[in-house]
């Protein structure tokens, strides 16, 4: 466990907005961002998110007001070792991408590993130098940080947890994360990891590229899926501590580390829209189809990472929970098929429809560019002969990570971690049914 002190949180909803909070009375300047002297013998500092002149919708940056300017919370750096977190391009040559793969859940080792040391990344895709692609990581942490703090500048961090809790305690403050619970940490935060109840594991997936956002509901209209009211930014509160206290930035796939004398987590008040946030992904509302067919999975985008190109999502993060199920004389589960984006899933809770069996919670499957996938034989014949009364898939949390960029494995991914030789079997016993008849044989 750590020996840092418990912070006091709080958090305020909404989505990208423009949020201000104090922890102490009158910190934070009114009507101006940069006073000649502030308030407490502050510094006034602006963590820029996106460019200075991007479109004002996308524009984030927030004003901080801290005992000390960031420039004091790293001295020189020197490179360490984290050899289990790979990023992009990281083409294995001895590892083969090109396949359906399942995994186990990874399972704990018995070693003391933190949000650093236990992180595992399973598939890198894009190239963190241009800013675009993703990393897909599985994290086991059975410790804190203790005094050891951490940014990426390379990303912008989605946590998706599978069992155990962590704290966030960063640089705007608390953010304390559960199962079914999703947390955004954005690009140069700093934060360090807390264990609340461990062991923990869950994924994460490392964006390199634009923020992730709400997707726009077209014909939706202005509610259901996620609402930005049920997103949560922390409150402000801070450290005021002298420590031995270590930085650790990830920067261009490297990792560094830097000696300071105090705890960096030191910003008093601030006010802006670049914040982490937290969402329970119990209060996504699904849309689906209420008559007949099956919707693409894109009904159930909880949030969106651009690429540039209109329609094309360097990341979806798409959720599928609980939900009625009444298409009529339709083949419910997913249908078969081929995509031109990667799908990587991970499931949180319960069973997942497609595949009853093999698919279970802390495990992660992967379907790469181009690679046909669908319902296994038990599903396929069990959707295809049910009985089509309105039910309800109860008891089910499975999520995709899914970009338009080739996922290459990692050798960990491949060789150490619980990889299902025989997955592609599950489709083994799927069989011709033509026979020349209409009614096929069944
Ligand atoms: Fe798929």
């Amino acid at each position: 466990m750590t020996g840092a002190p418990s912070l006091s949180g709080g958090y305020a909803p909404g989505f990208g907005n423009d949020f201000e909070t104090e922890a102490l009375p009158g910190a934070l300047p009114r009507g101006m961002n940069s006073p000649q002297r502030c308030a407490y013998g502050l510094y006034a500092e602006q963590l820029s998110g996106t460019p200075f002149t991007a479109p004002r919708g996308q524009n984030e940056r927030t004003w901080c007001y801290r005992i000390r300017p960031s420039v004091k919370h790293m001295g020189r750096m020197s490179r360490i070792d984290l050899p289990y977190w790979k990023s992009a391009p990281h083409v294995d040559p001895e590892v083969t991408s090109l396949g359906q793969y399942r995994w186990d859940p990874v399972p704990h080792a018995g070693e003391a590993l933190t949000w650093l040391t236990g992180m595992r990344t399973m598939t890198t895709a894009g190239d963190v130098n241009t800013q675009v692609g993703m990393a897909a990581h599985v994290y086991l942490v059975t410790e804190g940080m203790g005094d050891t703090y951490f940014y990426s500048a390379d990303s912008e961090l989605l946590v998706v947890p599978q069992e155990g809790r962590l704290r966030f305690a960063t640089e705007l403050g608390v953010i304390d994360l559960a199962p079914q619970e999703v947390a955004v940490i954005p690009r140069g935060m700093v934060y360090r990891v807390d264990l609340l109840e461990g062991p923990a594991r869950g994924f994460v997936c490392e964006n390199y590229g634009q923020k992730f956002d709400l997707p726009d509901r077209g014909p939706i209209g202005a509610n259901c899926l996620a609402n930005p009211r049920d997103f949560l930014a922390p409150v402000a509160c801070f450290e005021d501590r002298d420590c031995e206290a270590r930085m650790v930035v990830k920067w261009c796939g490297a990792f560094h580390e830097s000696r300071i004398d105090h705890s960096p987590l030191d910003v008093i008040a601030w006010h802006g829209n670049y914040a982490p946030v937290k969402y329970d992904l119990k209060t996504f509302s699904p849309v689906g189809a209420i008559l007949f067919d099956h919707p693409d999975p894109s009904i159930f985008t909880v949030l969106t990472a651009p690429s540039g190109v209109p329609g094309t999502a360097n990341i979806d993060f798409v959720l599928f929970r609980d939900r009625w199920n009444v298409a009529e004389g339709t083949f419910r589960p997913p249908w078969y098929h081929k995509n031109v984006m990667s799908e990587l899933m991970g499931n949180i809770h319960g069973v997942y429809d497609a595949k009853p069996q093999g698919f279970v919670p802390g495990g992660m499957s992967l379907h790469n560019m181009m690679l046909p996938h669908g319902p296994d034989e038990d599903a396929f014949r069990a959707a295809s002969l049910a009985d089509l009364a309105p039910s309800k898939l109860e008891d089910t949390m499975a999520f995709m990570f899914e970009t338009r960029f080739p996922q290459h494995l990692t050798r960990f991914a491949a060789e150490e971690a619980p990889l299902q030789d025989d997955y592609v079997e599950c489709w083994a016993a799927l069989r011709k049914r033509f026979d020349g008849t209409p009614e096929g044989d069944w």
